[in-house]
């Protein structure tokens, strides 16, 4: 044991809650477990307090139907009685530092938040993003659409073959759903939200399958295009009043390459790739009024990292003068953290991970969504505490909101949300899910840093930062 402090040993452990603070309106799903009802008059809300020197709170969710339970404790020195469980901090041994947590404006978010009247799209968005809610400080947004979308579509779509993009428009998708709902995070949020924004195809004439989807590349021709086509979008952005903190270098581009799936996409080997940054996409970005921007590469599952930083860097290593970080996938992530993601702190250390998308049910043979499930809420609450332990200083999770279906999505890809939207009932549904989520983003603001933790259970389950508040916080997972 590392002999740096006496033994503290918590000695009162008594039940604490604000004034302000509303507990889950819990509802039971058979063979599951709750889910909290939000509807016109009622949410569950939350607020963080900090402790003062000596003492601490502990916030519990469980399968049994907690929700952020809250307990206060004082420490004190009590070494005569050693409890068999216990864990052991070293503030010196730091790791990373946290840049955020939020979830994806889709335009299936947006068409489900927009049913909702304005007293339940503001507890939504409070939910997430308030001061009494998760606290969440990032988001992702497509650029154009996506599978969340009621149908494929791109900029400039038409006319074909424009090379200078001389009819780039904002969608009515970006007008009725997307800036709305991101203008309200924004005006919600405490702290600036940092916002990812990604691509998933390009008007399909750019491509050599002139489709949305399928096996396909970029036009060589149109290297450039798609590069003042990121710039384009960032403007019009900008216009409305939202600026893009990051872009990644398109979503998942093995899905154009092995045809796997069957939406929006635009396939890429990690060698057009680097042609691509160095030549067009990188030098366009540093040389224009987005020249801060974060470029995020990969943005694809965990098990390509290591491939896709080979193939990038071998032909073209000034690469890695134009990335800052890469972006991660959740869907593959049973394959070892020790290798994918370790080998890019350890051979690049000058580069971030950031976990860009993740959601339960996405695979064809689970169901979509599954109210009150205990066991996503535990895939999530481990995977973000591995990818924590392995330096990721964010995690994104894809739809903010869906509907009962796990939708809309023109591709019929359903999948699950920590937010269920019923919008015959107005009412809408926080998962198990959305506490997992919340154990992390509520607790640990941006610039926190990690530092050591051990249990007398190892180090899987746990996970442990400094704040800014000079706050120790112990994310703990107890199977
Ligand atoms: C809203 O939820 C609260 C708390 O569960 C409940 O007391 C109230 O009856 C609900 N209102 C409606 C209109 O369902
Ligand atoms: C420009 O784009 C709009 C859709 O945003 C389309 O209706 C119009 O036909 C396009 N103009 C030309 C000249 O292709
Ligand atoms: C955001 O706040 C500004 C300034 O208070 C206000 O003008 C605007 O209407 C708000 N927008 C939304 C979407 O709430
Ligand atoms: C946190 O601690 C550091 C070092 O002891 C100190 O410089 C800083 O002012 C403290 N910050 C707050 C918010 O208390």
């Amino acid at each position: 044991m590392i002999k740096f402090l006496p033994v503290f040993i918590l000695t009162t452990y008594y039940s604490y809650a604000n004034i302000q603070d509303k507990p889950c309106a819990s509802k039971q799903i058979p063979g599951e477990s709750v889910v909290c009802v939000c509807n016109a008059t009622y949410c569950d809300e939350l607020q963080r307090s900090i402790p003062s020197k000596d003492t601490f709170y502990v916030y519990t969710s469980s399968e049994g139907g907690l929700r952020f339970r809250k307990q206060a404790g004082i420490f004190a020195t009590r070494s005569d009685e050693l409890r068999k469980f216990h864990l052991v901090l070293d503030p010196k041994k730091t790791y990373q530092k946290i840049q955020g947590f939020g979830g994806s404006v889709t335009d299936a978010a947006g068409i489900n938040w927009k049913s909702l009247t304005p007293t339940l799209r503001k507890s939504l968005i409070d939910s997430y993003y308030g001061i009494r809610g998760l606290e969440y400080n990032m988001a992702r947004v497509p650029i154009g659409g996506s599978d969340f979308s009621t149908h494929p579509y791109a900029y400039n779509e038409l006319p074909v073959n424009d090379l200078h993009l001389t009819n780039f428009t904002l969608a009515p998708e970006d007008f009725q759903f997307k800036l709305p709902m991101i203008h309200h995070i924004m005006n919600t949020s405490k702290v600036p939200v940092d916002i990812v924004a990604t691509t998933w195809s390009p008007p399909p004439w750019m491509k050599n399958n002139n489709e949305f989807t399928g096996f396909s590349r970029l036009r060589t021709e149109y290297y450039q295009t798609y590069s003042d086509y990121h710039v384009k979008f960032l403007q019009k952005y900008k216009s409305e009043g939202v600026s893009i903190w990051g872009i990644t270098t398109t979503n998942e581009p093995t899905d154009g390459v092995f045809n796997l799936v069957q939406f929006n996409s635009l396939g890429w080997t990690s060698a057009e790739m680097g042609e691509w940054i160095v030549n067009n996409l990188g030098p366009t970005i540093r040389n224009s009024e987005f020249k801060d921007l974060k470029i995020l590469t990969c943005d694809d599952q965990r098990y390509t990292i290591p491939t896709w930083f080979a193939g990038l860097t071998n032909e073209y290593p000034e690469v890695l003068q134009y990335i800052d970080g890469i972006g991660v996938h959740f869907y593959g992530d049973k394959v070892s953290p020790a290798h994918y993601l370790d080998m890019v702190t350890n051979k690049y250390p000058d580069k971030f991970i950031l976990a860009t998308e993740a959601c339960e049910g996405a695979y064809p043979w689970e169901t979509s969504v599954i109210l009150g499930s205990w066991n996503r809420a535990k895939s999530y609450i481990t995977d973000i505490i591995e990818d924590l332990n392995h330096n990721i200083v964010g995690w994104i999770d894809w739809n903010l909101c869906l509907d009962s279906e796990g939708g809309p999505n023109w591709a019929k890809n359903f999948v699950d949300s920590p937010i269920i939207v019923f919008a015959d009932r107005q009412e809408f549904y926080k998962q198990p899910m959305y506490y997992a989520l919340g154990h992390i983003s509520k607790f640990i603001p941006r610039q926190s840093y990690r530092i050591a933790v051990e249990t007398s259970e190892g180090s899987d389950n746990s996970v442990a930062f400094v704040t800014p508040r000079n706050t120790t916080v112990i994310v703990l997972y107890n199977e």
